[in-house]
């Protein structure tokens, strides 16, 4: 096993990395080739970034890739999102689960076409014990949209006004269980939230930055790890030590 990588690790890396996979189709501009070209080479990154997370030690991983407005995109290019998760899950499943990997999902599933929500159900009930990281994959994801979910199930429930707190709320959201993201990477420069966890970010620090996903690899990603080792995370505190009273 190579130890020497692991020296020049950070010494503070976060728990829960989020990231918004964004510049697949100016990637794939750049080169001449069609926006499916794009978001394959995508795909292979997110190989890569996955088995980066769980060298550097890093126990969650939210990747946006499909949200609630991309249905706006032309019938092609959805069908062609669609059948690359369809892809992921078909050849890369085994691999996952062999590496440790739980999947789990946020967004609605019951959006996508019936095979495709019965392989990611599969998917999720396979690899629910493993514990070396958790992949969360937002698919027919948006923010507001879940917390809307959210609260139809608070009131379907029954739950008293006087009951409703951060917790409760927290517990009715996709990401039930999954501590808050310490970091929310973004690539391809923009300087947007894009309705990506934005309940679960209100913490989270942020790393933008202008390379497109197809090239954000590990060296990149330890680069961000580095950024957000350096910052003071307040939570609305003055600056220095933790002082009481
Ligand atoms: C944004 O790039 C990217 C997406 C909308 C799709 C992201 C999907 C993947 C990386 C592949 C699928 C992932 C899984 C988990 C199966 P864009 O198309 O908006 O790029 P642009 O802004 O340059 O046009």
């Amino acid at each position: 096993m190579d130890n020497s990588r692991n020296s020049k690790l950070p010494e503070k890396i976060p728990t829960h990395v989020a990231i918004i996979m964004d510049g697949n189709g100016r990637w794939a501009r750049a080169r001449g080739l069609p926006r499916h070209a794009g978001h394959r080479a995508g795909v292979d990154n997110l190989r890569r970034v996955i088995e980066a997370c769980t060298e550097f030690g890093v126990k969650y991983l939210t990747v946006y890739a499909f949200s609630t407005e991309n249905w706006r995109r032309p019938p092609a290019e959805v069908r062609s999102l669609m059948n690359i998760l369809e892809d992921v899950i078909d050849r890369e499943l085994q691999e996952l689960h062999r590496n440790g990997v739980q999947l789990r999902h946020l967004g609605r599933l019951e959006g996508l076409r019936p095979m495709l929500q019965r392989k990611v159900r599969h998917a999720i009930e396979l690899t629910k014990d493993n514990q070396r990281l958790v992949l969360n994959i937002a698919w027919n994801y948006g923010g507001r949209d879940e917390i809307v979910h959210a609260i139809r199930r608070m009131l379907e429930d029954g739950v008293r006004p006087e009951d409703v707190d951060e917790t409760l709320v927290s517990s009715y959201l996709y990401t039930a269980g999954c501590p808050d993201p310490d970091l929310i990477i973004r690539t391809s420069g923009e300087m947007r939230v894009s309705n990506f966890l934005i309940w679960q970010g209100a913490y989270a620090e942020f790393y933008v930055t202008p390379t497109y996903w197809p090239d954000f690899g590990r060296e990149e990603l330890l680069e961000a790890l580095y950024d957000y080792a350096r910052r003071e995370r307040r939570f609305g505190r003055v600056p220095g030590p933790l002082t009481t009273g």
